[in-house]
């Protein structure tokens, strides 16, 4: 191995600094596949429209511009095409993607558009995102701007068409959270679609998603499944004894002298953070979050592969365990360490990586997905539970902030969700 022992423990402290997602960020892959060019998109070319600012309250009448796409390449308005509204979730929307939508779009005939959700990308109604001005942001107001954006794209059609009152049939989708609005769009607005697609849809809040964790447990198999529970155990180990020497060393300023083996695998921006990391032994998100990536995005040998090689030749885990995130998660999924940062969450300045506090403070006002650590055979470490989570809430947005699940779920009827066949 490569790294030392003291190189590595101090890659995962300043990995530590750390918070999860409910899910692990479907952004950031969308954001890596992306990359790979710009003939993944049908158009990219921005639209605005004047959007209500709190579809809720009587006296408040501000507005704010949403950025949109349409791609009408395929439409037949003569025979009264469909319109495809594919719904954009917690990340920018750079414009319409080229994917099995296209597909049907050609051979319906059909017009395709696309809302980026309020607040990501370019549609934030503020110049800062303090929390204040974050009490605009909810799945319920995005569902009425969906609705709203409905009606005004159907007029400004029928009047380009020259006709009145006319309906075209309206689809949603979406996928994950959007997939969850694609979902809700169809229950709270039967009036306005023909129907709904809701891929992975997350349509019930739970507050404490011990599920996952059995689940990783369970497409793991055994032996990967060991070797993960082993990894876990040692990490917590050495961060608890080697933490509070590392932690001595942070405190009174002396940071500089920790600089040069840092530096060896940091940057200069990420050692800032080590300095001030409080949290040091308890923040094991970043760690459980990239082992769960393997498995939700069906990568699983990528880390089971090398950990199970690693136990079988009394190897150290937690060397390999590293190497899995520094080639991996962090090389090959091209996750950023910024999303675990506390510090980056805070930040209420509009950036292009404010999607991680926005989609933050949705996690921690209504859907929760808090991914703690069952009581029994976790994979993950203990010392992530639920009061972790609140208290990351608490610490990036202030006091009173924290997830009602149950409002979430009486609203939106849960895994009882009652659409409407016709
Ligand atoms: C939105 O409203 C403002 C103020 O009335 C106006 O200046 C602007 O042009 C409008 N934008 C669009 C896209 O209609
Ligand atoms: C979640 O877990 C915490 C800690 O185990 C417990 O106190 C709380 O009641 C649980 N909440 C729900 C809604 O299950
Ligand atoms: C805990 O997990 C082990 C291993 O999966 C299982 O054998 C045992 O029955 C579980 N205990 C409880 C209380 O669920």
């Amino acid at each position: 191995m490569e790294m030392t022992t003291l190189t590595m423990v101090l890659f995962l402290l300043s990995m530590l600094w750390s918070v999860s997602h409910g899910f692990v960020p479907p952004r950031t892959f969308r954001s890596s596949l992306s990359r790979s060019g710009s003939n993944n998109y049908l158009t990219t070319e921005e639209l605005w429209f004047n959007q209500t600012l709190d579809h809720f309250s009587p006296y408040d009448h501000r507005q704010f511009e949403q950025r949109y796409y349409e791609f009408l390449d395929y439409f037949r308005p003569a025979e009264n095409g469909p319109i495809f509204l594919k719904i954009c979730g917690e990340s920018a929307c750079n414009g319409i993607t080229n994917d099995y939508i296209s597909v049907l779009a050609k051979k319906f005939g059909a017009a395709v558009v696309s809302l980026e959700h309020r607040y990501y990308g370019k549609s934030s109604p503020f110049k800062s995102l303090s929390t204040e001005n974050l009490r605009y942001l909810s799945s319920k107001q995005a569902l009425f701007d969906l609705a709203v954006f409905r009606q005004r794209y159907q007029e400004s059609l029928n009047l380009k068409h020259n006709r009145e009152s006319t309906e075209n049939p309206w689809f949603v989708f979406g996928v994950s959270y959007s997939g969850a609005l694609s979902a809700w769009f169809r229950l709270k607005f039967p009036h306005l679609t023909c129907g709904s697609l809701a891929s992975s849809a997350v349509v019930l809040a739970v507050y404490n998603f011990t599920e996952f964790d059995q689940q990783i447990g369970e497409s793991a198999g055994a032996e990967c499944k060991a070797a993960l529970q082993e990894t876990t155990k040692l990490v917590e180990q050495r961060l608890a004894s080697n933490g509070k020497a590392l932690k001595k060393l942070f405190n009174a300023g002396e940071c500089k002298a920790m600089k040069k083996p840092l530096l060896l695998i940091m940057d200069a921006e990420r050692f800032g953070y080590v300095c001030s990391w409080r949290l040091m032994a308890i923040s094991f998100i970043f760690w459980q979050d990239a082992a769960v990536t393997a498995f939700q995005y069906g990568n699983p040998d990528t880390l089971c592969t090398p950990l199970v090689e690693a136990k079988n030749a009394g190897e150290d885990l937690v060397d390999a365990y590293a190497k899995y995130i520094k080639d991996y998660y962090l090389g090959k999924f091209g996750v950023s360490v910024q999303t675990y940062n506390q510090k980056h969450l805070k930040n209420p300045a509009v950036s292009e990586g404010s999607g991680d506090r926005l989609w933050w403070f949705q996690v921690c006002t209504e859907v929760a997905y808090f991914q703690v650590a069952p009581s029994n055979d976790s994979i993950r470490s203990s010392k992530v539970d639920t009061r972790y989570h609140l208290d990351l809430c608490k610490n990036v947005f202030g006091e009173g902030i924290y997830p009602d699940v149950e409002m979430t779920n009486i609203y939106y009827g849960g895994t009882k969700i009652a659409g409407l066949d016709t």
